[in-house]
């Protein structure tokens, strides 16, 4: 894949598409920076070789309307203030204002484009908005890993308008790590998957059957699998219309050899709430009516174990409704059990990321992809629009 580094971009206007698509808590106060942090070398980067960098990002889902909270202005502020520099907030990402202010930067610059998303055009990947977003730049870089799964305008069409293209380092860093990781792995590879829904997962659990040597399933997902498999599960969340599934994900983790870890216990709860009464029961013995929250102590156990063979782990998906205090056990333990482990650790997604960072293992695991859907799109085993069209 080319990268930034191959392109000559020293006095040229280069469009980054960055995802910015960062929490941010209601007074606009940013609350977790790993998106900003990560893209910082390809921008430092960039202003060491002198070019004139125009950043591009959605925030939230504004539908193409212009939504004040989710105007990138929080972020300008934040970026000047890692950058020690000024970063020009553009009132808009495309028009004439725009054409502007980047016609006047100079070398060394920084402009960051309003939110992509305030036109519907971005989602729809429209050829005109494309076009117009492409003029801006003599070189177009990719750095967004976490929307490279959109086949939107900043991702797919502007690449198409730019002669020169590239991946930002943030990009290449997570295809790397993916790759080394599920394609080319040092085994055992154990995939961790956890999460609401096995809908969500269903292709990326079949996928990862033919990649992985063990498979731990845990979270309101292995549900469904307890069940298809003759356990009461009481009131826990289960997909019926997947039960098949689920049983033939069995059947083909048995064909191919892989080892498929389901909880032997749980922790059950009379409701879905933090003050709930528990009880740690065998999968055997979850009473009626209750619920299935966490994963019990003997099932961390037997997971651990497995862990502790492991010389490569990908984590998706938390093992519980780990938000509430009385259902986190279990998924902290296995976030604990990572960071002591020499393995080569990678988590993905937005919940897993999360609760990494409430065990405060943050440091102690080897890579934190920044990407939720895009790291699920690789998980099945598909390429990436965003990349596809670096190539193209
Ligand atoms: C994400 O948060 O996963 C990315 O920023 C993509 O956002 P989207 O799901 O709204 O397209």
């Amino acid at each position: 894949m080319k990268t930034i580094r191959d392109i000559d971009i020293t006095g040229k206007r280069v469009l980054i598409r960055v995802d910015f698509n960062v929490p941010m808590d209601e007074e606009g106060t940013i609350t977790d920076d790993l998106r900003i942090r990560t893209v910082m070398p390809t921008i430092d980067y960039a202003l060491e070789q002198g070019a004139k960098v125009i950043l591009c990002s959605h925030m939230g889902r504004p539908k193409g309307q212009r939504v004040e909270k989710f105007s990138l202005a929080p972020v300008s502020r934040y970026l000047a203030d890692i950058l020690d520099k000024e970063v020009q907030l553009a009132p808009d990402c495309v028009g004439s204002e725009v054409e502007a202010m980047v016609n006047k930067m100079e070398n060394g610059d920084v402009i960051l484009l309003e939110n992509l998303r305030f036109h519907v055009e971005e989602q729809a990947n429209d050829a005109d908005f494309a076009d117009q977003l492409a003029r801006l730049a003599d070189v177009y870089i990719n750095n967004a890993f976490a929307v490279s799964h959109r086949a939107h305008a900043s991702v797919v069409g502007v690449p198409s308008h730019c002669a020169e293209k590239g991946a930002g380092l943030l990009l290449q860093k997570e295809m790397d790590f993916f790759h080394r990781s599920v394609d080319d792995p040092f085994r055992p590879l154990v995939a961790i998957v956890g999460g609401a829904k096995v809908s969500s997962k269903l292709g990326a659990l079949e996928n990862m059957l033919d990649k992985v040597d063990c498979m731990l399933i845990g979270g309101a997902m292995a549900n469904t699998f307890l069940k298809s498999q003759g356990y009461g599960v009481g009131d826990s969340k289960v997909e019926d219309d997947l039960l098949d599934n689920a049983r033939k994900l069995l059947a083909d983790a048995a064909k191919k050899e892989v080892k498929v870890y389901l909880p032997v216990d749980v922790l059950a709860a009379d409701s879905f709430s933090p003050d709930a009464v528990c009880k740690q029961v065998t999968i055997q013995d979850i009473p009626d009516k209750w619920m299935a929250l966490d994963i019990g102590p003997a099932t961390v156990i037997c997971f651990n174990e497995v862990l502790a063979n492991a010389r490569t782990v990908i984590w998706n998906g938390p093992m519980g409704a780990f938000e509430m205090d009385a259902f986190s056990r279990g998924t902290m333990a296995l976030a604990h059990t990572l960071a002591a482990s020499h393995a080569l650790t990678i988590t993905g997604g937005g919940d897993s990321n999360a609760a990494v960072k409430l065990s405060g293992e943050a440091d102690n695991i080897s890579y934190m992809s920044t990407g939720g859907g895009a790291f699920l799109m690789l998980m099945e085993g598909k390429e990436l629009p965003g990349v596809v069209a670096l190539e193209k």
